[in-house]
């Protein structure tokens, strides 16, 4: 009797088992498929996700901050390589254009990139996110700094047309406030990635010889040719303002303001850098101490380009209490600093409110700190929590004790 009673319990059993077993199964091959897919997902996630760092440290340089492109270096943010094949454009990446600034990518060729890492180039090309990779190229401080464009300086550019051949002259201005200044500076000056152009012994150069440059570019340089995008006549009329700049004045050309670009995450950055490193001399909302002037105001906000505070803020004041930053933080802190102070701007009063008092050794200032957080409502609710538990205890312990 009771033999046959276990018996039908282990069949019961046993028969449960084979269900699960089965209903597992089952779920399995449904979900596998979308599984699978969404692996396959995640490692194009990953893959898309590298490539954007890689784009940042590579690439923006020429092709800009969200692969719009820089002068005459083409966009990749452009449709018609999504619809190019993917083994063309692994190509072109891993062996660069042959006769342009266009370098070669892969390993094989002589490159950084594994062959791995160009294909996760193309990835980013064909299916990537600009405005994402916008954001990670401005995080990791990558932003081309370049001026694109600058307007010349009217009073000046109209004198200019005076000159014998004024209007080639004029005409050449205006390409190169538009295209070349991004490169070789304000005045044809140079800055750190391209040479000067208004420069004695480039103006030595032979009319022939300064063509050709300018036509065809210098291979394996950011010095693109310009075949594509000027006409014969503008490239001899660049060559004619290279050879005449002793005519041009200073200040025709004049630098632009680039402003810096900033996400979210940068300005975060920014604020907790300057709560850091700035507020005991310039007071905790920019408005200035006894030791250092007001930044948070109007009249240094507009008076002082994105530039300009990068500069001061890289090279300190000589002579004065205002630190070089250069050597101590990394461009990318640097620059989310700037635009951390810029985003004041919209509401920075005409006359700062220095702030009294603020500074003062550093235990006074943690001191001032730990109390003000003490304050914050959470903290008190949680002490006010924290009491009232302990008080229930307290009474219930000695109600008990009290029945004994
Ligand atoms: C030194 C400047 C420079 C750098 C850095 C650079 N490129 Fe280029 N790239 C160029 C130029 C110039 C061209 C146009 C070549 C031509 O005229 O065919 C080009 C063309 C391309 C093209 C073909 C575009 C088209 O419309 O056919 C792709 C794709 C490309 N680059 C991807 C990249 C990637 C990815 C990186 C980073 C790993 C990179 N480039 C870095 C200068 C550069
Ligand atoms: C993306 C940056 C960039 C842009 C834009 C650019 N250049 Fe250049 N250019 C360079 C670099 C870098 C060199 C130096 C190449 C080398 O090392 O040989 C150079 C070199 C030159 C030279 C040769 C100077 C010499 O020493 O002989 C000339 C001429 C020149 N550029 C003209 C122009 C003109 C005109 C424009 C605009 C139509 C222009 N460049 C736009 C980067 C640029
Ligand atoms: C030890 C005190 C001190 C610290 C810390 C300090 N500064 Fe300054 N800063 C000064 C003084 C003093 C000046 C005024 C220099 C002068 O007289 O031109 C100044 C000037 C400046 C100016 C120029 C203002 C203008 O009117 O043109 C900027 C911008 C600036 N500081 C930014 C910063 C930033 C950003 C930090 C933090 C990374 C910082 N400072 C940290 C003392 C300080």
């Amino acid at each position: 009797m009771t033999e046959t009673r276990s018996h039908r319990l282990e069949i019961l059993i046993g028969t449960i088992a084979t269900g699960l077993i089965v209903l597992a199964l089952g779920l399995y091959i449904l979900f596998e498929p979308a599984r699978v897919q969404s692996a396959g997902q995640d490692i194009l996630h990953v893959q898309l996700d590298d490539a954007m760092s890689l784009y940042a440290e590579n690439c923006a340089v020429c092709h800009g901050l969200q692969g719009e492109g820089i002068g005459s270096i083409p966009p990749l943010d452009n449709p018609a390589l999504r619809t190019m094949t993917a083994d063309d454009l692994f190509k072109t990446i891993s062996r660069g254009r042959f006769n342009t600034a266009m370098p070669a990518w892969s390993q094989s060729d002589g490159g950084p990139l594994s062959d791995y890492q160009v294909n996760e180039m193309v990835q980013l090309v064909q299916f990537g996110d600009w405005n994402a990779t916008k954001d990670r190229v401005v995080n990791l401080g990558l932003a081309p700094l370049v001026p694109f464009t600058t307007e010349p300086d009217p009073a000046l550019f109209e004198q200019i047309g005076s000159l014998p051949d004024g209007a080639i002259l004029q005409t050449a201005i205006k390409i190169f406030a538009a295209e070349c200044v991004s490169c070789h500076g304000a005045d044809g000056l140079g800055t750190k990635i391209a040479p000067a152009l208004n420069d004695p012994l480039i103006r030595e150069k032979t009319a022939e010889e300064l063509n050709r440059t300018v036509t065809l570019g210098r291979a394996g340089t950011l010095m693109a040719g310009w075949n594509n995008v000027l006409a014969p006549e503008e490239i001899s009329a660049m060559v004619t303002l290279i050879q005449r700049w002793n005519e041009i004045p200073l200040g025709t050309i004049p630098a632009p303001n680039v402003p810096i670009a900033t996400t979210t995450e940068s300005i975060a950055k920014g604020s907790d850098l300057f709560i850091a490193n700035c507020s005991r001399c310039h007071g905790p909302t920019g408005q200035g101490t006894p030791r250092a002037p007001a930044l948070n105001v109007k009249s240094v906000l507009t008076t002082t380009s994105d530039q300009a505070l990068l500069q001061i803020i890289t090279n300190g004041v000589p002579g004065t209490a205002m630190p070089a930053w250069g050597n101590r933080m990394a461009d990318a802190d640097l620059q989310a600093i700037v635009g951390f102070i810029r985003q004041w701007e919209a509401t920075a009063p005409e006359v700062a409110q220095p702030t009294v008092g603020v500074g003062g050794p550093p235990w006074r200032q943690a001191a001032t700190q730990t109390v003000k957080a003490a304050l914050d409502w959470r903290v008190l609710l949680g002490l006010t929590i924290l009491l009232a538990t302990s008080f229930s205890l307290v009474s219930i312990g000695y109600t008990e004790l009290v029945k004994k």
